[in-house]
């Protein structure tokens, strides 16, 4: 049989199917649902970091024009505890749900203001004033250092991890790196707050939600309000942005719900963008040992990765830094640990490859410094030590084209032209700097499940309770069902973002694609087949009579596969069958996880040119190799790597929250201040993909590719600073005066 349009749709790079819908202001975010009677509510956030609220005055907010509801610990209604429900968390998250006078961060949500307008809300919630009882808070990262403890896991992971026999490993060596790296505290900023509509009718709640996972939201929102799943639903059908911001249900979610249900009326609650810095959880300041111990011709025989981060008062929550060295090089002693410091601090939380993009960072360096005390070249290193085996387990890798990569990437780059030395290279006055690193990411599934319908015009409506984040899940999807199913992009429409639909994990840890991806398609090949069989029983359909076997679906057609002349169009079979056909489908990961290590990789080469003078950096180059198993859709897949890697740009040289150490307020809570890299600071991204699908990893052969973009870049930089100038930079971000 030939191969037609619709046997090769994944993979194309397909325009989005929610473009038109975005561009033209047709996608509706949570904050753009209007019930009726919608009344707006505003969180009003603690201004101490360490205390108890003594007096809350709300008599002038509560005669405030228009104010509906003043909402604090002293009227808020008391939610069902789970345990100790402030340390023992119902859903995932130690909310601040005004349930008492404690303040354990500043910036804590206090009090939320209802009004029948946002303009009377605002104005109201600066009327609410608290006296405050203070404590002594912890804010010193430096100082509360001695204080560390282990927390019980890092993402499922053991905080601990040895192999080999480091000491060991460390006598033998004959070049050593020891050194310190820290990244800075960061902080979330997707292009949309975070959003939440409530609404209750007749006891039971639905919310419009900004949240990379609608099962998730409701889930937290049923058992922290003490209500029967089934009784909630989380809509959710754009987001503007994730990065991991909305992987976990925040406070001011379930606020909007109590809200909303005292003042009897639906309630809008934004974070508005200063919000965004302290209740909603961002990247931790890390602070990582790596001591590398190698022989005179560059092989590892000792890897140390040990972190220090920072965590909240009422939770821990892991910055997983040192697992990246678990598996990167083949090096037979390791030992990597992961420690806490609490501080009058909001939670942290998963941000952009957390653990990968730091932990990467301080590892990539290390290796550049080690090439650099070796006179070898780094890539060079890097394949001296080339992991066909995952270290820390000895488990092979499901699939890894790692070599490829850096061949590929330091080829287009042009990496042949570095000449070795440090301040070697120049154009002018500027001094010129190539630096690379590798970049990865681990392979993430879970069981998600999906549902086809056959429509009456013959077109489909797939779906799955999945999120779009921006990442093009719509799109990918309907190319996963389209080819499934034998017919073109356009005759799919898919649908996501609502808990009514088949359940689907959280659009985090880079796992939506390879998760949900198996579930469409194993629902697509169901009611694909289903629809076969019942063709060929149907004697009125030209395939009747063939074997079920002989009959294909194709660019919308049934036709007999040796008969061609033998066909119909799915709208006429459509036509036929008045009763809804429809399959639906849960896909499971099997125990790929158990039997091989699963990881994503690339290699990333970058030129930074430095004013030597002003210490100016720009980065007019990247390019970035990428072992990503099989893409879904070339375009989208490129846009997301280099979406990725413009956040890598802001790890390394923009991007840093400065926390106030006497007042634990954060002294940069907005976007003039928090930089953020724009237009001028990005020029040519050029990403590329090895194409080597992973049947090991799931049926379509596909690896997530959320996060891995960020990675490997902050350290090709900071090696590519040091190749320009000589200065080895550990401390992110670098800016220009610490260059001077
Ligand atoms: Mo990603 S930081 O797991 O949403």
């Amino acid at each position: 049989m030939t191969q037609t349009a619709t046997s090769h749709v994944i993979g194309q790079p397909l325009d989005r199917t929610d473009g038109p819908l975005k561009t033209t202001g047709g996608a509706r975010y949570a904050a753009e649902f209007r019930p009726a009677g919608l009344c707006h509510a505003v969180m009003v956030l603690s201004t101490i970091p360490a205390g108890r609220i003594v007096a809350l005055d709300t008599a002038a907010p509560e005669a405030s024009p228009g104010v509906l509801l003043v909402l604090s610990h002293r009227n808020a209604p008391s939610l069902p505890k789970h345990g100790d429900a402030a340390f023992d968390p119902p859903a995932g998250r130690v909310l601040s749900l005004l349930q008492d006078d404690d303040v354990h961060y500043n910036r804590q949500p206090i009090a939320v203001v209802v009004a029948d307008s946002f303009e009377h809300a605002v104005a109201a919630a600066a009327l609410v004033h608290a006296q405050y009882e203070r404590a002594s808070p912890a804010l010193d990262f430096q100082r509360e250092r001695a204080h560390a403890h282990t927390p019980k896991d890092v993402n499922h992971a053991p905080p601990d991890k040895r192999w080999g026999d480091v000491a060991a490993g460390e006598r033998v060596a004959e070049v050593r790196v020891d050194a310190i790296y820290t990244t800075p505290m960061q902080t979330h900023n997707p292009l949309e707050p975070h959003a939440t509509v409530a609404d209750w009718q007749n006891g039971k709640l639905t919310v419009y939600d900004a949240t990379q996972y609608v099962s998730g939201v409701r889930d937290a929102l049923a058992k922290t309000l003490g209500m029967a799943a089934d009784d909630v639903r989380v809509v959710s059908p754009f987001v503007g942005g994730g990065f991991g911001c909305k992987g976990s249900t925040w406070s001011h979610v379930v606020l909007a719900a109590m809200a909303a249900r005292q003042v009897g009326r639906p309630v809008k609650l934004v974070v508005d963008r200063t919000q965004m810095f302290g209740p909603v959880g961002g990247r931790p300041h890390t602070r990582q040992r790596v001591a590398l111990g190698a022989r005179r011709d560059g092989t590892l025989t000792s890897i140390r990765h040990e972190l220090v981060a920072q965590t909240s008062q009422i939770e821990d929550w892991t910055e997983p830094s040192a697992v990246v060295s678990r598996m990167m090089y083949a090096c037979p002693n390791g030992a990597t640990s992961h420690r806490l410091v609490k501080l009058n601090i909001g939670t942290p939380t998963f941000q952009r490859a957390p653990g990968e993009a730091s932990g990467n960072f301080a590892l990539e360096v290390a290796m550049d410094e080690l090439a650099v005390s070796l006179h070898v070249d780094p890539v060079a290193l890097r394949l001296r030590n080339y992991a066909e085996r995952e270290p820390a387990t000895g488990k092979s890798f499901s699939s890894k084209h790692l070599r490829e990569c850096y061949a590929q990437a330091a080829e287009r780059f042009g990496w042949s032209r570095r000449t070795g030395a440090p301040r070697s290279m120049r154009d002018g006055n500027t001094l010129v700097g190539y630096g690379m690193a590798t970049a990865s990411y681990p392979a993430h599934r879970m069981a998600a499940s999906a549902r086809a319908v056959l429509q009456p015009d013959g077109t489909f409506v797939v779906q799955s309770g999945s999120q779009d984040i921006g990442t093009g899940t719509y799109t990918v999807m309907t190319q996963v069902a389209a080819e499934t199913l034998g017919v073109p992009p356009a005759h799919v429409h898919f649908e996501l973002g609502d808990t009514r639909l088949p359940p689907a994990p959280v659009s985090g840890g880079s796992m939506s694609a390879a998760s949900v991806g198996p579930a469409v398609q194993a629902a697509c090949r169901q009611l694909r087949e289903r629809l076969v069989s019942l063709a060929v029983a149907d004697a009125t359909s030209p395939v009747h009579g063939s074997p079920s076997s002989a009959v294909t679906i194709d660019d919308g057609w049934m036709i007999v596969r040796d008969n061609p002349s033998r066909r119909e169009t799915l709208a006429a079979f459509a036509a036929r069958h008045r009763q809804p056909l429809e399959a639906s489908a849960e896909a499971k990961p099997g125990d790929a996880k158990e039997r091989y290590a699963l990881h994503s990789f690339g290699a990333v080469f970058a030129e930074v040119r430095v004013d030597p003078e002003l210490g100016v950096i720009r980065v007019p180059r990247v390019v970035a190799a990428y072992d990503i198993g099989r893409p879904l859709n070339l375009k989208t897949a490129r846009s997301q790597m280099q979406g990725g890697i413009v956040w890598g740009v802001g790890f390394a040289l923009l991007e840093e929250t400065l926390l106030e150490l006497r007042s634990g307020r954060i002294a940069n809570a907005n976007l003039a201040e928090y930089h953020v890299p724009v237009n001028a600071d990005i020029q040519s991204i050029d990403v590329l993909f090895v194409d080597h699908p992973d049947y090991a990893f799931n049926p379509l052969g596909i690896r997530g590719i959320g996060e891995i973009g960020i990675t490997g870049v902050p350290a090709a930089l900071a090696n590519a600073i040091h190749h320009a100038t000589g200065r080895r930079l550990r401390d992110l971000p670098i800016t220009l005066d610490k260059l001077l």
